[in-house]
């Protein structure tokens, strides 16, 4: 567990509704609704050579995550962006981490939505901390996990909403097997089980030179995912957006997972249940290699080294 000291001080800035607070001095109210029921949307954008990457994009993603939770929200998806640049820019890290969490806000106690008086905007920048060689490296473990999560089955679902209550409790199980990531599976109305999504992340399978990934029905929309299958084209493979069965995924040449922060990562290995799957050779394939770059040149950080050079 994180010591209390440990999470003060440690070099983020803070804004509260636009407002630049040190990070121990940064609060929101008891009665703030995200606090209270969970009732709130976030994202999570990363900077490449100081710029955030898919601003925009994630602008937009948030907004419609408010509108599935219906969350009024009093600003334009180009006022956020703009604040959003501005506060990077304030911090003046070379490379940030920013967590955008906008809630219904503080309102007297009760369920109901209605009682929320307007919502709150937190903004956390922090220096980017990258992820540890080794996952690159040597690719990483999924662990198939089952539990409905909170907007399943909801109008939320799909929304980049806060209550990750299912997708922690399902990394913690998968880490105490050993795994990296969970990788969360239905089960269709004919039986199939069928991947979703990690945790916090997508999941592309890889046949051949060609790269499947679950349809959006279910899952977040990812914005590495969606950059990874504009890319993937442009370094000369297929790309297919198909219902992907496990027993599918576990016969894949390749399987790799992406998000924000880590981008493109391989799965070497699946758990599931008391069975482990050898994806491919059990070490990180070229095709994923391939889509990692062609990935970092789409975002415009071609020239970087690779993070397992
Ligand atoms: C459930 C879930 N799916 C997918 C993703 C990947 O999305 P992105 O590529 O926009 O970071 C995330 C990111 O946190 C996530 O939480």
């Amino acid at each position: 567990m994180a010591r209390r000291a440990e999470l003060e001080g440690h070099g983020g800035v803070v804004y509260v509704d636009g407002e630049r607070r040190a990070p121990e001095r940064a609060v929101v109210s008891v009665y703030d609704r995200g606090f209270l029921y969970g009732d709130s949307v976030f994202e999570v954008i990363r900077t490449y050579a100081g710029v955030p990457f898919g601003l925009a994009e994630h602008v937009a993603r948030l907004h419609r995550s408010a509108a599935k939770l219906a969350i009024e929200l009093p600003w334009s998806q180009q006022e956020l962006v703009d604040e959003l640049a501005r506060e990077v820019r304030e911090a003046g890290f070379s490379e940030s981490y920013l967590r955008v969490v906008l809630t219904r806000g503080a309102g007297p106690l009760g369920l109901d939505p209605d009682l929320a008086v307007g919502p709150t905007r937190v903004t956390l920048v922090h220096p980017l901390t990258l992820p540890p060689r080794e996952i690159y490296r040597d690719g990483v473990a999924l662990w198939l996990a089952s539990a409905p999560r909170a907007t399943d089955g909801t109008a939320a679902e799909g929304a980049k909403a806060s209550s990750y209550l299912a997708n922690l409790l399902a990394l913690r199980e998968a880490k105490g097997h050993g795994a990296y990531e969970p990788l969360f599976v239905e089960t269709s109305a004919a039986g199939a089980r069928l991947a979703l999504e990690g945790g916090s992340s997508n999941v592309f399978a890889v046949f051949g030179e060609r790269l499947v990934t679950p349809p959006e029905r279910r899952i977040l929309s990812g914005v590495t995912r969606r950059h990874v299958l504009a890319a993937a084209p442009e370094a000369g493979l297929a790309v297919e957006v198909a219902d992907l069965p496990i027993d599918r995924l576990l016969a894949a040449d390749e399987v790799f997972i992406t998000s924000t922060i880590r981008e493109v990562v391989a799965v070497v290995r699946v758990l599931d249940g008391a069975r482990t799957v050898t994806i491919g050779r059990g070490a990180p394939g070229p095709v994923t290699r391939r889509v990692h770059r062609a990935f970092r040149a789409h975002v415009g950080a071609g020239g970087a080294p690779m993070p397992w050079e």
